[in-house]
């Protein structure tokens, strides 16, 4: 039977489609949060019943977290498991929202149909691209294109604390010959990407404390210790004016690009003035020697992503805080070693402390950095066939985020992963009013009808 008549199914099947992603897209699944388990639960359910009806062997596994969706379906061929996350950021701040972000619908916009909710396109809407794409199939040709497994986590946005025993205990029924996972986006919002580089996350937060009790700013102003202004210093201290980042050790295992990478992206011709200007910026401030593109891909990064302290409400007060935290995350490429880089920096902020304030550390995530192998057959089957789609020959790209799991497949279970995604720069992840491309979900499941097709 003919790829064609798959990719007609997934046109003809598209509203049905879209009804079904709203359906889990209602479901408040924000793991950080756990007032919001048991819609995590009700959301492994939903996907457990949805991959049931397609002939799919599945079920929630608990984990001390969130359950994990696992699936077999037998199939000829190659071995594949395919990786999505059902959890969702959280949605503040919810006044910035134009709608209910769990209450998903299609929106007219000057750019076309999007779908409008947390979770749209991280990760329910390109988790369900391989899910319709599978349905499509099985109803073309009354089986799967190859032999699947289906594994779908339920931290991905909080750290993942309950995967690497899960993938440690179920090493032998998760191993597949390669797995795909669509988390990513599109270059440019236009061409396909697989991307063969990750970087790696590394946490911390990070608590001053001066005095033991907050203070009246006018009668210990001047006299007293501020930690605040410690804080400030402190974190000021982080990049050189040219934007270097000072940690001692900081650039340990940070490698140069290849000449063969730089080539490869130089011919992207990325436009950094759009990609910047999308967002009301125009200069690109990381490392002032190098690229945009390196800045996004291949450079670690040190970045304040919150500051805590003193008085925040309404009004005015003069207060003299007790205490100031900062959450500070690093984004790590090549070997940079996420837990000796947690001591490094630790060691360099106490060696900044003065008299009279102490710090605690609470540390966040770890994950190294991931290179993916592209020799595997899937990478160049993938890479033939998606031009076809979205009109624009795939690129093998490098990627700004991270995605932890994709090294635990590789050090835990010997697996090498593919990823692939269809979301837009514009999508707004993990901010208010996330969408999706109507476009981005349909030609997704055609693409992956295509990847199926061309791999099996
Ligand atoms: N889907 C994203 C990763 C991503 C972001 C890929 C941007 C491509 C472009 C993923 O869900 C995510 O947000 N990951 C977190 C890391 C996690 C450990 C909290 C991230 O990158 O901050
Ligand atoms: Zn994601």
């Amino acid at each position: 039977m003919s790829l064609d008549a798959t990719l007609a199914r997934i046109d003809a099947d598209l509203p049905a489609a879209l009804d079904r992603l709203m359906a889990l897209l209602r479901i408040p699944s924000i793991s950080t949060d756990p007032a919001y388990a048991d819609k995590c639960q009700q959301a492994a359910d939903w996907l457990v019943e949805d991959l049931q009806s397609l002939g799919i062997a599945a079920e929630a596994r608990a984990t001390p977290g969130h359950p994990m969706v696992v699936g077999h379906v037998e199939g000829d061929g190659p071995h594949v498991l395919f990786y999505g996350h059902y959890d969702v950021q959280p949605v503040d701040p919810l006044d910035l929202w134009d709608r209910d972000p769990f209450d998903p619908a299609i929106e007219e916009t000057a750019k076309g149909k999007v779908i409008r909710g947390r979770g749209s396109s991280d990760d329910k809407g390109q988790l369900m691209t391989f899910v319709e794409a599978c349905r499509a199939w099985k109803a073309e040709h009354g089986s799967m294109p190859c032999r699947i497994t289906f594994f779908f986590e339920g931290e991905e946005e909080s750290g993942s604390p309950s995967l690497i025993p899960f993938l440690k205990e179920n090493k032998e029924e998760l191993k597949a010959d390669i797995a795909l996972i669509c988390d990513t986006g599109l270059f440019e919002s236009r061409v396909p990407a697989i991307m063969t580089q990750l970087r790696g996350l590394l946490g911390e937060e990070i608590t001053l404390t001066g005095p033991d009790k907050d203070l009246h700013s006018g009668m210990y102003g001047g006299v007293a210790r501020n930690p605040i202004r410690v804080l400030s210093r402190i974190l000021a201290n982080l990049h050189d004016d040219n934007g270097h980042i000072q940690v001692p050790h900081f650039y340990d295992g940070v490698p140069e690009l290849s000449d063969e990478m730089t080539a490869q992206w130089e011919a992207l011709n990325f436009d950094h003035g759009t990609f910047l200007g999308d967002v009301g910026l125009s200069k690109p401030a990381g490392e002032q020697d190098r690229s945009a593109l390196e800045m996004i891909w291949s450079r670690p990064t040190a970045e304040i992503n919150g500051i805590i302290g003193g008085y925040t409400g309404d009004g005015f007060k003069t207060v003299l805080p007790s205490k100031a935290t900062a959450k500070v995350s690093f984004r790590l490429v090549g070997q940079q070693d996420p837990h000796a880089l947690r001591e490094h920096f630790r060691a360099w902020v106490r060696a900044q402390l003065p008299e009279d304030v102490s710090v605690d550390f609470h540390g966040h995530g770890a994950s190294p950095a991931s290179q993916m192998q592209t020799t595997h057959p899937a990478f160049e089957s993938a890479r033939s066939v998606l031009g076809a789609e979205w009109g624009h020959e795939a690129a093998f790209t490098g990627c700004g985020g991270s995605i932890p799991v994709a090294g635990y497949f590789k050090s835990i279970l010997d697996m090498d992963t593919m990823l692939v995604g269809w979301g837009k720069d514009d999508d707004q992840i993990h901010s208010p009013n996330e969408k999706y491309d109507v476009e981005s979900f349909h030609k997704g499941i055609r693409s992956w009808a295509r990847i199926l097709d061309a791999i099996r």
